[in-house]
């Protein structure tokens, strides 16, 4: 056993996303599925300004982002541009270390609009196109993976620009409960791999080899996904790719455990990293109606969502 296993293990009793751990497995299963949310609107918990949260609004999005590793709250503040927003927000969950990617602006919260000259880069997040299925930092090495992000609307697009999203921790039990052997493959060192960043004929990232599943030193689950097809290869076994056909039937399927949500002017959702894809969009400039999205990526995990805190 490794050393983080190792300390995994002491820190959180027995794993439930051990495949050996079959009993702590079932019960921690049956507490996660115990009145999941059915719709995105019960994600929603109303507040007056994300800056400034009472201890009732900060304990009702605790309380949903416990069972869901997700939620959306819904403010007052719309049309603000202040980033102060996402990132007050976040503080308030114990979520401090931003990461900085290189086209983030210098504060560390990146502003998402259509920007002319990121999206011809081929930098999708500022571009008006659809954003397929992923885990944010996908790419990144384990010391710097994404565990939670809050993305707040400060102005919707005028049509279009609407987000699906799936917690991974649901992705794990419909994929263990559908064979273990998928979970073993996806847990696999070598199960995914990104090569170099080689964009501008220099090296700007290095390849990255790894697991689609991990497990933290606390025990908790993290996930590691795109559904891009190219620039990204897959271990070539017959389980790792029955595996990734299944996870990409599953999220292309009506599966009812996928929310549906358009942030509206004031929202914002907060998360534990969750699988998520945005539909294209488009502004109408004419109008001056065009979409503004902040999005704060940290290497902290929501305060009080650790495994340890969801049997108290
Ligand atoms: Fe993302």
């Amino acid at each position: 056993m490794n050393q983080p296993a190792a300390e995994a293990q002491s820190l959180a009793g027995v794993n439930p996303f051990s495949l050996q751990e079959k009993e702590a497995y079932r019960r921690w299963r049956e507490q996660k599925l115990h009145a999941y949310p059915e719709t995105a609107e019960s994600l929603i918990v109303e507040v007056g300004d994300p800056r400034a949260l009472t201890e009732a609004e900060a304990s009702a999005i605790l309380r949903v982002c416990r069972k869901s590793n997700m939620a959306v709250y819904a403010s007052q503040v719309g049309g603000l541009a202040d980033k102060t927003i996402p990132r007050a927000l976040g503080e308030r969950f114990g979520l401090q270390r931003l990461d900085s990617n290189m086209l983030a602006d210098d504060d560390g919260i990146s502003s998402l609009q259509v920007v002319p000259g990121k999206s011809q880069r081929g930098y999708i997040p500022y571009s008006s196109r659809r954003l397929l299925w992923h885990t944010d930092g996908y790419y990144n090495r384990p010391e710097s993976f994404i565990r939670a992000f809050v993305l707040h609307c400060v102005s919707p697009a005028a049509d279009g620009g609407e987000n699906s999203l799936l917690d991974h921790e649901i992705v794990y039990i419909l994929l263990r409960d559908a064979n273990p052997e998928y979970i073993q493959a996806l847990m696999a060192p070598e199960a995914m791999i990104i090569p170099a960043n080689t964009e501008t004929g220099e090296e700007t990232r290095a390849a990255s080899i790894g697991p689609v599943f991990s497990v933290d030193i606390a025990g908790n689950l993290h996930m590691r996904y795109t559904a891009r097809t190219r620039s990204i290869l897959w271990k070539q076994d017959a389980m790792t790719q029955e595996a990734v056909r299944f996870l990409e039937n599953l999220l292309n399927g009506d599966s009812p455990y996928v929310f549906h949500h358009r942030l509206a002017p004031g929202q914002g959702l907060i998360c534990n990293n969750v699988l998520h894809n945005r539909t294209g969009f488009t502004d109408d400039m004419d109008k001056g109606i065009a979409r503004l999205v902040y999005r704060a990526r940290y290497y902290d995990r929501i305060r009080g969502t650790n495994l340890n805190d969801m049997s108290v």
